[in-house]
């Protein structure tokens, strides 16, 4: 595009998208601000020219849940890769079943489908892989330091700042999708979740834009999916760093088992260690923390 009619009709189609745009007659435009919404060319405008396997990128503006959609996807062949933004889900889920609230606009609510190359029994590597790509997305985007409540949440100042829920079909092409809750421009929450949960505004004080985090959360994500097969040490050396359940007494479920004891760190495989009352050392490789103690030994 060179011809300034058609520049113009471009400046004019972004300024309804909501992009604020200042014109100057030497100089030309200038971009003021971006809308708060969700643009996949904006994402994908910020992610390096040269990567991995993080290519297609999604956004629609209601759907159920952004997990559905790429398990459907991913049965009809979609690419490992793909990722779906969600302005609002209706459906939004969390893990034991329980709601995932998507307040639209506030946060990001994504999806993406991964096709591992690793045997089925290191799948369970991919939640903490997860939450170790959003960690360090957020923080390459100036957002706060964050600790890992094994294995699935992110947690900044003891409160939640986002859920990951990571499912797997298995069959012919197995492959797993891992869904993402992140709250961003919450400005408070109501209670009693004001006591449980927090959001990237709540804890840097300013709105942020989403779009941004986006990009810098998936070329996290690109740039480290290699780690699950050639060095997951490099992910348990900083999952054990930012352990928020050492040292606390909590109650996990494994399956039908209940364990009960003090978290006592991970393993190289990023297990959770649990020593009970009685002394002996549980190792959980998956399951969910239901319950811990506020403070830790
Ligand atoms: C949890 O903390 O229990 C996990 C929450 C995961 C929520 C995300 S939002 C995007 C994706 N779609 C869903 O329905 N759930 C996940």
């Amino acid at each position: 595009m060179g011809e300034p009619g058609a520049v113009a009709r471009r400046i004019a189609g972004l300024r309804e998208a909501g992009y604020e745009i200042e014109q100057h007659p030497h100089l030309g435009y200038r971009l003021i601000s971006s809308p708060d919404r969700l643009i996949a060319d904006d994402i994908l405008s910020r992610l390096p020219e040269r990567r991995r396997w993080v290519r297609e990128v999604m956004v629609f503006q209601s759907v159920g849940s952004t997990n559905d959609m790429v398990t459907n996807l991913a049965r009809d062949g979609a690419d490992a890769g793909l990722t779906v933004f969600a302005e609002e889900q209706t459906a939004g889920r969390g893990r034991l079943g329980r709601r995932w609230q998507s307040d639209p606009r506030l946060g990001l609510w994504f999806s993406i489908l991964l096709r591992p190359g690793t045997p089925l029994a290191e799948w369970p590597r991919l939640t903490l892989w997860v939450a170790y790509a959003v960690a360090r997305g957020i923080r390459e985007y100036g957002g706060p330091q964050t600790m890992v409540k094994w294995p699935n949440d992110i947690y900044a100042s003891g409160r939640k700042l986002a859920g990951i829920l990571v499912e797997t079909s298995l069959g012919r092409n197995p492959f797993a999708t891992a869904g993402i809750g992140l709250n961003v421009n919450h400005p408070c929450f109501p209670a009693p979740l004001d006591t449980t949960a927090t959001s990237l505004r709540i804890e840097t004080g300013a709105p942020l834009d989403r779009n941004g985090i986006a990009a810098a959360i998936l070329a996290s994500m690109d740039e480290s999916f290699h780690l699950i097969d050639s060095d997951f040490r490099e992910i348990v050396a900083w999952a054990s760093e930012v352990d928020f359940l050492r040292g606390r007494w909590i109650s996990a479920t494994a399956g039908s088992d209940i364990c009960e004891g003090e978290a006592e760190g991970l393993d190289e495989n990023g297990a959770l260690l649990v020593r009970t009352a009685a002394g002996k050392v549980s190792r959980l490789n998956s399951g969910e923390v239901t319950r811990f103690s506020i403070t830790s030994r």
